[in-house]
């Protein structure tokens, strides 16, 4: 019997576990190392998604595991209102590779929470709360970051926060302005907030962004985006909140992707990357905004607001990036993976689109090139094929859009398995 199959394994998987996203994935895991996982039949599965875009120092990295252990050790958690060296150092850390004037930051578990809080600080600063987001995010599941959440499903939970508006993110490849040669971004967005205009009730508080929309498909946005949006932000007396759960930590080739447009977001959140698959996040703002939202009486008081052990983590992490110049390491793996990818694209005429920065990089599946009609049945099936031939891959499917395939391999990757990834989804390709 394959080992995956285990019925001791899977009868009370089926029986007392909750099933929170579909069905799972029909393989057991039992260990990880470096860009791999190992199934039940001992089976090596190069990961090209970094466990949910997030070990970007591979799995099991031993300093990490020693950090961990050492800190659990010696502190782990304490009462929210107490403070330890490794949250000061960490913040400290983030400081010294974080442009004016982004110096202060919480530290949180999550992504969702980290966009909870930013979304707080902007509401209590403004005074405002309608908070507007693009049609293709995904910034959580809890209350205002679900809220400002499109690319999940939004029927069926009842109303979001008043107060939620939505406009279309850019995508160069399909347009919603000009055509695919000329792409007209700008009037897209000037358009778009004249609706915001429209339907704001005098309250606007905060634009919340994703630099490379990831569940919206990898949309990146193009440059000077992100300079026109917090320019129509600045007019409004908005705060621009920019989400660098996928981005950040040298993702992109960049220590941040905001970096390359040059524009600092007021509020910064930081999460997945951040403990390079352990949970914690960070929401990061000006002394100005903190000063102000201090003043007001700012709460966001949770079980593991600032606890140390996580700290240590993200400082490990920070450490290691630095010392191993990963953001260079990452433009030439980058490089490679795309010029493998778009390789690929002139094989098969199902992929009809490469796009995105460094080593985030998404490949779309559509009918033909022509029609660009959305191939979701094929997407699947490549997908089935990855995992068979040993390669772990992530498609995303929204509406008016291909299957898209988030390729977030681990930072530390080898062009060995850059190019070992390549071939298993070429093969894939060529027989789904
Ligand atoms: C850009 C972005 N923000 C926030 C989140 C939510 O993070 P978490 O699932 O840790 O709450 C995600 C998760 O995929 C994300 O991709």
């Amino acid at each position: 019997m394959n080992a995956n199959l285990d019925p001791a394994f899977w009868d009370p998987a089926r029986a007392h576990l909750v099933r929170y996203g579909g069905s799972f994935a029909p393989v057991i895991i039992e260990h990880a190392k470096g860009s791999y996982i190992y199934d039940a039949e001992g089976r090596a599965i190069l990961d090209f998604t970094s466990g949910q875009m997030s070990a970007i120092l591979g799995h099991s990295h031993p300093e990490i595991a020693e950090a961990v252990s050492q800190a659990a050790g010696k502190l782990a958690h304490l009462f929210s209102g107490m403070l330890s060296w490794p949250v000061v150092q960490l913040a400290e850390a983030l400081d010294a590779i974080l442009p004016a004037p982004l110096s202060r930051s919480m530290f949180l578990s999550t992504g969702a929470e980290s966009n909870e809080a930013a979304i707080r600080l902007a509401k209590l600063v403004t005074g405002g709360h309608e908070i507007v987001a693009f049609a293709q995010s995904w910034h959580g599941m809890t209350g205002a970051a679900a809220s400002a959440s499109y690319a999940l499903v939004r029927k069926g939970y009842g109303p979001a926060q008043p107060g939620s508006f939505a406009i279309q993110a850019p995508n160069a490849y399909r347009p919603a302005f000009g055509d695919p040669d000329r792409h007209d971004w700008k009037a897209e967005l000037d358009y778009s907030f004249e609706l915001i205009d429209r339907q704001s009730t005098g309250g606007l508080a905060a634009f919340i962004a994703e630099p490379i929309l990831s569940s919206g498909g990898i949309l990146d946005l193009p440059p000077g985006y992100l300079a026109a949006l917090k320019g129509h932000c600045e007019k409004r007396g908005m705060l621009l909140i920019l989400d660098e759960a996928q981005t950040s930590l040298c993702r992109t080739g960049t220590m941040f992707a905001f970096e390359r447009d040059g524009v600092a977001p007021d509020i910064l959140t930081l999460s997945k990357t951040l403990g390079a698959g352990l949970p914690l996040s960070a929401t990061i703002t000006s002394p100005a905004i903190e000063d102000a939202a201090h003043e007001k009486g700012f709460l966001f008081y949770t079980t593991h607001v600032n606890d140390p052990l996580p700290a240590v983590v993200g400082l490990k992490v920070i450490e290691i990036l630095l010392r191993d110049a990963m953001a260079e390491r990452v433009q030439v793996a980058g490089a490679r993976l795309e010029g493998g990818l778009r390789a690929i694209m002139q094989r098969h005429a199902c992929v009809g689109d490469v796009r995105g920065r460094g080593l985030l990089l998404g490949l779309e599946i559509v009918k033909d090139r022509e029609s660009r009609d959305p191939d979701h049945q094929r997407g699947d099936r490549i997908t089935a094929k990855c995992l068979d031939l040993g390669l772990s891959m992530n498609i995303v499917r929204l509406p008016a859009m291909g299957g898209v395939f988030r390729i977030a391999p681990p930072l530390t990757v080898s062009d060995e398995e850059i190019d070992l990834g390549l071939s298993i989804l070429d093969e894939a390709i060529a027989t789904a």
